[in-house]
């Protein structure tokens, strides 16, 4: 029952994770979304006066051309024409000849009046694709209508400024939380490798004290000539050297491991004459390497054989006892070796293919989901090589491992 609970902890665990990770990315869309919404409102608050006052400012002039005299005005002018300082306006006559401009700094540096009128013929387009413009009815004393101008504007910079605000906005926030994001990933990956490093090392230093003495001890039998089944010797042996042999895979992992070119069949085929004398007479074996069975790779054979043994143990567990494992072996392009494992088991569902690499993540009552994660880290970190689901359905798995030769 406590296995049981423990599993559906790790289990639990891997998939609040998960659950944690959506539920940031949601709030983000969220905050975007409103973020985006709430700078649209102010964007067309801000239009809406701006048009308001260019209406105001289309009247005004109105207003002062179709004055007798401009005596006692001035403050109009003043109030409105002038202090319009950010939204460019032009005033043309009925033909839209430019008479006059505002807040249009491109013109006012103009050299030459030429140059001016094709800057303000450039900007009168760009005005008349944004706003309508407005007439100006010219009057003369009597009311009669002499002539007719027209005000085009554009949105001030401020405007248009604020409607890239968003973008602006949102980008620099990505960029940041990407960059905290990939710190964030880096220090975990960099503690997580402390963790391995410390563990393995710790281990393989603790093991070592009780297997120099159970050494000594099988020493001490091999001499004591009362002890007559022999036999007993031999097994304590073999115990050692499978003791010795763990030492020396945590050893390995703890420190920088050495690699050498070694004979890949013939390092497979030493684990699987090992798990064939533990596994039942069930589970078949087939080990076949091509071109032939001198292909080399860059190996530490203490912890390649552990990966071996790893995907075996999966297999077996995955056919629950009974069925069959292929091994190929085969050399890939120009300094590649790959290894195919293949088994008959119930297959892993292809939502799970880089899942199952994951710490912590079992679909076993008494399962750590550690296996794998080794497996990855001995590979990719120590071999420099890749391992990957290359196929699994309901009749089996293959995991391909790349190694460099
Ligand atoms: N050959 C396979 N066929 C089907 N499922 C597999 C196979 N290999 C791995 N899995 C799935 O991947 C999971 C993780 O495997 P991993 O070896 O990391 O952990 P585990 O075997 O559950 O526990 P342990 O830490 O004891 O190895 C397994 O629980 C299983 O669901
Ligand atoms: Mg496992």
């Amino acid at each position: 029952m406590a296995i049981l609970s423990k599993s559906n902890t790790s289990l639990e665990l891997y998939r609040n994770r998960s659950k944690f990770k959506w539920v940031v990315l949601v709030v983000s869309i969220i905050i975007s979304l409103v973020s985006i919404y709430y700078t649209n409102m102010l964007v067309s608050q801000l239009k809406n006066r701006e048009e308001k006052s260019i209406s105001l400012y289309a009247n005004t002039l109105e207003y002062l051309a179709n004055q007798p005299s401009n005596s006692g005005i001035n403050f109009v002018f003043e109030e409105i024409i002038v202090s319009n300082k950010s939204i460019p306006v032009i005033v043309t006559d009925e033909i839209g000849k430019p008479l006059d401009s505002r807040n249009i700094p491109r013109a006012d540096r103009a050299q030459t009046v030429k140059e001016r009128n094709s800057i303000l013929k450039e900007e009168l387009e760009i005005m008349e694709s944004q706003h309508e413009p407005l007439l100006v009815t010219l009057r003369s004393g009597d009311g009669s209508i002499t002539g007719y101008q027209f005000i085009y504007f554009r949105n001030s910079s401020l405007l248009a400024q604020l409607k890239y605000y968003p973008v602006v906005q949102l980008s620099i926030i990505g960029i940041f939380g990407m960059i905290a994001f990939l710190i964030f990933n880096y220090s975990k990956v960099a503690e997580q490798n402390r963790v391995w490093v410390g563990m393995a090392k710790e281990t393989a230093h603790q093991l070592g004290t009780p297997i120099s003495s159970l050494m000594a001890w099988v020493e001490y039998l091999k001499t004591d000539e009362n002890l007559t089944d022999k036999e007993i010797i031999v097994e304590l042996e073999k115990d050692v050297e499978r003791l010795n042999m763990i030492t020396s895979r945590f050893s390995n992992i703890g420190s920088e491991p050495l690699l050498e070119n070694a004979n890949v069949y013939d390092v497979i085929n030493e684990t699987v004459l090992y798990l064939k004398r533990r596994l039942s007479s069930k589970v078949i074996f087939t080990i076949s390497c091509f071109p032939n069975n001198e292909l080399e790779a860059n190996l530490n054979i203490p912890l390649f054989e552990w990966v071996i043994e790893n995907l075996c143990k999966n297999a077996v567990d995955a056919m629950v006892g009974d069925g069959e494992i292929n091994i190929k072996i085969l050399k890939a392009n120009e300094g590649h070796v790959v290894v195919d494992i293949s088994d008959t088991g119930k297959g892993i569902p292809k939502s799970m293919f880089q899942k199952i690499f994951q710490p912590g993540y079992s679909t076993k009552k008494r399962g750590w989901g550690l296996g794998l994660t080794l497996v990855k880290r001995i590979i990719d970190i120590y071999h420099k090589g890749k391992i990957y689901v290359k196929h699994s359905d309901s009749k089996g798995t293959t995991f391909r491992i790349s190694l460099r030769s």
